[in-house]
């Protein structure tokens, strides 16, 4: 049985100030109460990522990175390392993310090296996949998404189902997000049956690249204008494992709301 998981991405919003107060509200807030049910994990700016982790500390609430390079150090400024989210206690990051993908050249192979540094530095990667419109009305999703896991995997040279696992095998490091490129930040979600498909297809890769047992623990959170309202009909399809919220999970208390229908 896979616990759901319920992932706010913050992007670039928020004031230090702004930041600082919904984290310790979040984290102060009924995330306790639903733990053992949903896990709650914040993806914060990198400059929040030291105040942001203190506050994290003695709460269930994960605090997540945006991005992660794939070097544990080097010349690439303007980049985050691995060991370094590790020494401030961020739990994990996102990666290829499609807004990296559109506007700073991420591909299928940087990401997929990016999770490979994350994971092996004993961190989480939230991997996200997802076609754009012009690929759906192709009637080409599948091979897209076959595409982007298959090369990610290969890039990020991890040849060994243990090194995707981590110490807690009931909820694998390596998580996925399905994000549809045309739902995210539109107001046009995916259908729950778009999404049930493309997690199928998505599970079904994963099982021929890491094996059936793994994908049946792997997470696939969906993404793409998720709000309160609509959260409950994607977490209740069989292969829908939780949500990557942009937009809706920037207020408390709509986070909060979503946190509930998940919870349920
Ligand atoms: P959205 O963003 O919920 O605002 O559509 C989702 C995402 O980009 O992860």
């Amino acid at each position: 049985m896979r616990k759901k998981y319920l992932v706010a991405n913050w992007k670039m919003f928020k004031t230090p100030r702004q930041a600082r107060e919904d984290f310790l509200t979040l984290a102060r807030g009924n995330v306790q109460a639903s733990s053992q049910t949903v896990d709650c994990a914040v993806a914060a700016p990198t400059l929040y990522l030291s105040e942001l982790a203190l506050l994290a500390r003695s709460s269930p609430l994960k605090l997540l990175a945006q991005n992660c390079h794939w070097a544990s150090e080097g010349a690439f400024t303007g980049e985050i390392a691995a060991p370094m989210l590790k020494e401030t206690d961020v739990r994990g990051s996102l990666v290829g993310h499609s807004e990296r993908r559109q506007h700073f050249g991420e591909t299928d192979e940087t990401a997929g090296r990016r999770v490979g540094a994350l994971l092996r530095a004993g961190l989480e990667a939230i991997l996200c996949v997802g076609e754009t419109l012009e690929e759906r009305k192709a009637g080409k999703v599948e091979e897209v998404l076959t595409r982007q896991l298959t090369v990610a995997m290969a890039a990020s040279g991890l040849r060994h189902r243990f090194e995707v696992e981590g110490a807690n095998a009931q909820s694998p490091l390596l998580a996925l997000a399905y994000e549809p490129v045309w739902a995210i930040g539109t107001g046009q979600a995916a259908t729950p049956v778009e999404a049930r498909e493309a997690h199928g297809c998505l599970r079904r890769v994963a099982a021929r690249l890491l094996g059936a047992e793994f994908a049946e623990r792997l997470r696939i959170l969906y993404g793409g204008s998720v709000n309160p309202q609509n959260v409950a009909s994607f977490v209740s399809e069989a292969d829908v494992d939780g949500a990557l919220v942009g937009g809706a999970s920037l207020a408390p208390e709509s986070f909060e709301a979503l946190r509930a229908s998940c919870a349920r």
